[in-house]
């Protein structure tokens, strides 16, 4: 295991070891991550005594280019030097009270350490102590797990989960993040425990959901959600998705498997999370509109009432609620709009008004439409695909004539009121609109002689002539 170990904070931190007497190891996803052949920069510490103790006297001997930072509550210690970042925690026997994920902590030995781990594969080990130097401690055989790819608790499942729930998202993060299966009895206790994860906080979900969604094919996690129940506790819009209806023999298709066929797609084109978001909230609106009328299944205004429930999904959520929430908001908001404009003749005022409307985002709209086509019929995908690449060259072409994208008004309010005399007031925004709306229809040029000319016409309508005449 020794070369695993090359950066020589290891070498420090066994030296330290040595001196002090102390068993130190390194354990946890570094270990793992070796393996994996993941570059890792969190090393996590576990010594067996205090593991604040031991990062005061490291930070010490690294000097100024170690930041400590002490987390007495939790009873570890950070330290920051260079990019990495090593966190130390004592060995810890821990036993946890039923109503809370905070537990009780009792010192304990390596291997009490190990048992309370999450899974195997994350409960691996390797001696810093001089005397050991590098002995590799892998008591539930997580190797081999790694190995054959398969995902297990280090104890029986059902305590592992039921001492701390998100251990049951986490299993299915690093099942879907690294294309791994889980054991049978470990999937199994995550349905019998999912009550539990009522009392994880939102924020730590959506820490892992968002890692899970940042997977090559999220898909997979979003099935196993679904499949063991969590999906309906922690996410239950998305649980909502699922189904079929017929009437009349006609049925519309399952949102919920819709839905993670475009998140996978859009995954091959984009790292973006929030691009990734609103592909899972894209049609988040379906199951309040949809009607039967004509013999068809429709979803009208599924579209706006989408973006209307983003803010209160990211709320619950507790993701951010700033402009990364608004940029999903707008894309679930526009997700048809291209599809509009590659079916009929379009007028250039239509993709005028898109390219307004998305402004600098409407290339991760194209993103998201394209990764929407999810027809199994291949000349369809085909055609589909053919048509959203005739939008873009009308997208380009638009945007190269008329400088839509990041519209701004070529006429201000403190021109409209310095050339008429009048003060501040709604006739000022109604000017300035009219403008905007004569650009968009194609009525005038954007650019600022021709708007201030349609500026002094319009303001004929309201009587308004300019000071010096
Ligand atoms: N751990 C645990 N139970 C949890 C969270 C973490 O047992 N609910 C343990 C695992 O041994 C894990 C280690 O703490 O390997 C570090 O956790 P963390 O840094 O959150 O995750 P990593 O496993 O390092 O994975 P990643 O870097 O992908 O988040």
């Amino acid at each position: 295991m020794k070369d695993e170990l090359k950066h020589p904070v290891f070498r420090i931190i066994s030296e330290l070891s040595g001196k002090l007497n102390i068993q130190a190891y390194v354990i946890g996803g570094f270990v793992r991550d070796i393996f994996l052949k993941r570059n890792s920069k969190d090393i996590d510490i576990v010594v067996l005594g205090n593991g604040i103790d031991f990062a005061e006297k490291l930070q010490k001997h690294l000097g100024k280019s170690a930041q400590l930072s002490v987390f007495e509550n939790f009873g570890t210690a950070m330290i920051k030097y260079k990019d990495w970042e090593i966190e130390f925690v004592g060995a810890r026997k821990e036993s946890y009270r039923k109503n809370s994920r905070k537990p009780i902590v009792e010192n304990g030995t390596l291997q009490d350490d190990q048992n309370r781990r999450d899974l195997t594969i994350n409960a691996m080990a390797i001696s810093l102590h001089p005397d050991t130097y590098g002995e590799f401690l892998d008591p539930f055989n997580g190797m081999e797990d790694l190995r054959n790819r398969i995902i297990r608790t280090p104890l029986n499942p059902e305590i592992t989960f039921s001492d701390d729930p998100l251990r049951m998202i986490r299993a299915i993060r690093f099942a879907t993040q690294l294309n791994f299966i889980i054991e049978e009895k470990t999937l199994e206790a995550i349905s019998t425990q999912k009550e539990r994860i009522r009392i994880v906080s939102p924020e730590r979900i959506s820490d892992e959901l968002n890692k899970m969604i940042m997977a090559d094919k999220p898909s997979k996690g979003f099935k196993l959600l679904d499949k063991t129940g969590l999906l309906q506790i922690i996410f239950p819009e998305m649980s909502r998705l699922k189904g079929v209806e017929k009437i009349k023999g006609i049925s519309h298709k399952d949102n919920f498997y819709h839905t993670i066929k475009v998140l996978d797609n859009i995954s091959l084109h984009t790292d973006d999370l929030w691009l990734r978001w609103a592909a899972i909230l894209h049609d988040i609106a379906k199951p309040d509109t949809k009607r039967f009328l004509d013999n068809a299944w429709t979803f009208h205004g599924h579209d706006a009432l989408g973006a209307k429930k983003v803010p209160q999904i990211f709320r619950r959520l507790k993701l951010p609620l700033n402009h990364k929430m608004k940029y999903v908001q707008k894309l679930v908001q526009l997700h048809l709009r291209p599809i509009v404009l590659s079916q009929d003749v379009v007028s250039d005022s239509a993709v005028r008004r898109l390219l307004f409307e998305a402004g600098d985002d409407v290339e991760d709209l194209m993103t998201l439409c394209e990764a929407d086509i999810t027809s199994k019929n291949d000349e369809k995908v085909k055609r589909f695909l053919e048509n959203f690449k005739i939008v873009r060259q009308k997208l380009k072409e638009v945007e190269e004539k008329d400088k839509i994208r990041n519209f701004q008004p070529p006429i201000t309010g403190e021109l409209i009121m310095e050339t008429f005399g009048i003060k501040p007031s709604k006739l000022i925004g109604d000017i300035k609109n009219a403008i905007k709306e004569a650009i968009l229809e194609g009525e005038i040029h954007n650019n600022f002689d021709e708007a201030y000319q349609f500026m002094l016409k319009e303001a004929e309508k309201y009587d308004l002539k300019p000071k010096s005449m």
